[in-house]
């Protein structure tokens, strides 16, 4: 059965008649450009294949239904006038935020059933998946003047406001923007993007996905602790944001000799580091030349998230290197990091034996087998039915 079939049935069963349509948008994964986007840098994220559903239907006595094939003992009835940042909680913030965001067209109400199988907490953004469904189903039944660059805001407002997650714009745009075969290169300070063909079969390669298995979550400490600490440097700098600066040598004044300013000089760093390694991955795969040139600046982009902005952890690191020892060209941690999933270029015929490889790690560390994956860049997000 199809995932709209399997989300129109489950609609169905919950709330006793069709929805209105059927919308998805997937999970993605970062090849490199991470911590840049709220500082104004540059990111390039591919979406997975795996997506969430939101099955909808517009309801006319100013209730929200929602409900998740996923958490099944955790349906939930609100007013669409009584939504308010922190209620409801858990999964159901996120379409509830969306709705939120939307209330002045949406306060007929309405009924939601969401599907999926983008995991949670492994740094895949399954978060703006489901928020960028509901979004995009919102707006074809109730706001269709909205761009995608409005959905976008959209989606990222009910993550930050409703949420209370401090993320960037990284995750709602590649949800929302990517295309199938490309990679999307976004300026998140101007937004403007371009696709960037990652066709990664056709050169023999294939992009491994392992999920550590250690859940993070961005509404808690580390992630809005860096992002303080990157406005500080900015600050201190004498610049709006970080991007403002591609120099390392700019940063200099930043290590004053105190423990606070090394802190903020080694964050700096990989940002700014960070922005140069997405236009050199970008300059590589726009090029004629072996995208396999890309390898090395991943576990670059690695160590600079664990050395210089201190978002990894010990099995993390661990991953990237028993992937590259096992003959991957590069691996890096992605997402916002304190957990979540690794990425491995890999030869396609070699995808095998590395996941082998850090099967074989996580054994000797006494941990449960990661899952690991394959992926494509697929489509973003589109309605279903
Ligand atoms: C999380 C956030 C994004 C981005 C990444 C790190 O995924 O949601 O906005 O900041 O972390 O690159």
């Amino acid at each position: 059965m199809s995932a709209a079939r399997r989300a129109e049935q489950a609609f169905r069963e919950r709330f006793g008649t069709a929805p209105e349509g059927v919308w998805a948008a997937p999970g993605r994964v970062n090849v490199i450009g991470e911590h840049t986007d709220y500082n104004g840098g540059y990111v390039l994220p591919v979406a997975l294949a795996s997506t969430t559903r939101a099955a909808v239907a517009r309801r006319d006595d100013g209730l929200l239904s929602l409900a998740s094939v996923q958490h099944p003992d955790e349906d939930l009835r609100v007013e669409v006038a009584g939504l308010a940042p922190g209620h409801p909680a858990g999964w159901a913030a996120y379409p509830a935020g969306v709705v939120h965001d939307l209330r002045d067209r949406a306060a007929g109400g309405l009924s939601i059933l969401v599907d999926g199988e983008v995991p949670s907490g492994a740094g895949l953004s399954s978060s703006a998946a489901l928020s960028c469904a509901v979004a995009l189903a919102l707006r074809d039944l109730l706001a269709p003047h909205l761009s995608a660059a409005d959905l976008v805001d959209v989606a990222r407002r009910a993550e930050n406001d409703f949420a209370g997650a401090p993320t960037g714009i990284l995750d709602q745009s590649a949800a929302l923007l990517c295309t199938a075969g490309h990679a999307l290169f976004l300026d998140t300070r101007d937004r403007s993007g371009a696709q960037v063909p990652f066709d990664l079969a056709a050169a023999g390669l294939a992009l491994l996905v392992i999920d550590s298995g250690t859940t993070h979550d961005h509404a808690a400490g580390g992630y809005g602790d860096r992002r303080r600490e990157c406005e500080a440097a900015a600050a201190r700098l004498g610049v709006g944001l970080l991007r403002e600066i591609d120099d390392v040598a700019a940063l200099e004044p930043l290590a004053d000799g105190t423990p606070e300013g090394d802190v903020l000089h080694r964050r700096a760093r990989h940002v700014v580091t960070e922005d140069a390694r997405v236009l050199e991955v970008v300059g590589a795969l726009r090029g004629d030349g072996d995208p396999r040139a890309i390898g090395p600046v991943l576990t670059a982009g690695h160590a600079s998230l664990r050395d210089d902005f201190e978002v990894s952890l010990p099995l993390l690191d661990g991953i990237v290197e028993a992937a590259v020892a096992a003959g991957a060209h590069g691996a890096r941690m992605v997402g916002g990091g304190f957990g979540g999933s690794v990425i491995a270029l890999v030869e396609a015929d070699a995808a095998d034996a590395v996941t082998a490889a850090v099967g074989t790690r996580f054994e000797r560390a006494g941990h449960p087998q990661p899952r690991t994956f394959v992926t494509v860049p697929s489509a973003g997000a589109r309605r279903l039915a």
